[in-house]
């Protein structure tokens, strides 16, 4: 079976949470697609080589989750060259047999707009920081005002930018719990699974 659901929004909306509870729910694989833009910047040098050389092993880091990392991503992610060379194996895996769940920013637009769920998951900026925060630690105003930048970067961008598609169905996590959130994400994936 051929059936993809693509998980865009911007930085520490929940996406990565809903994206692994909608995969272990359905047995979907998924891929979480901002690492592959954190391992591009994490790797230093010329990112367009970096981005076409890329291994299972730049992956495996245990830094690429931190604050500068997701900046540095953002930063690679503008460059076209860099979105071009990771295109095929993002869409060859959102194809693949047996379903898959996609995150990240151009998923439901570039990627893979004949995604058959797609879902846009965000909420606001101070709250998106608030959980940032508390993962991170530090000055809290620092981390709003990164969460800020890379908004700004990601959605500015001439290249697929950061948008909803406009048949994404819009989850807006502000005043939702983990558990309210993943619930409304499975709802919206068992529909057309379930023919409800
Ligand atoms: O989801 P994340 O925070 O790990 O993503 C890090 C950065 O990578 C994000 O700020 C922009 C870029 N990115 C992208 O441009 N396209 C994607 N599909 C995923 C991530």
């Amino acid at each position: 079976m051929i059936f993809t659901v693509a998980i865009d929004g911007p930085a520490a909306a929940g996406k990565g949470t809903i994206s692994r509870a909608v995969a272990a729910r359905f047995g979907f694989r998924h891929l979480d697609t901002g690492l592959l833009y954190r391992a591009v910047g994490a790797k230093g040098g010329d990112p367009v080589q970096a981005a076409r050389g890329l291994t299972a092993a730049d992956l495996d880091r245990d830094d690429l989750r931190s604050l500068a990392a997701g900046q540095a991503a953002s930063r690679v992610a503008v460059i076209p060259e860099v979105r071009a060379a990771l295109v095929e194996f993002q869409r060859r895996f959102a194809r693949s047999d047996g379903g898959a769940v996609l995150d990240g920013r151009d998923i439901g637009t570039v990627i893979c707009p004949e995604a058959e769920v797609k879902l846009y998951v965000t909420a606001s900026p101070e709250i998106r920081a608030h959980r940032r925060w508390l993962e991170v630690g530090g000055d809290e105003a620092q981390v709003l005002a990164e969460v800020r930048e890379r908004d700004a970067r990601d959605m500015g961008r001439a290249d697929a930018p950061l948008r909803a598609a406009s048949d994404a169905v819009v989850i807006d996590t502000s005043a939702l719990g983990i558990d309210e959130a993943v619930a409304a994400a499975i709802a919206v994936v068992a529909a057309p699974l379930t023919g409800t």
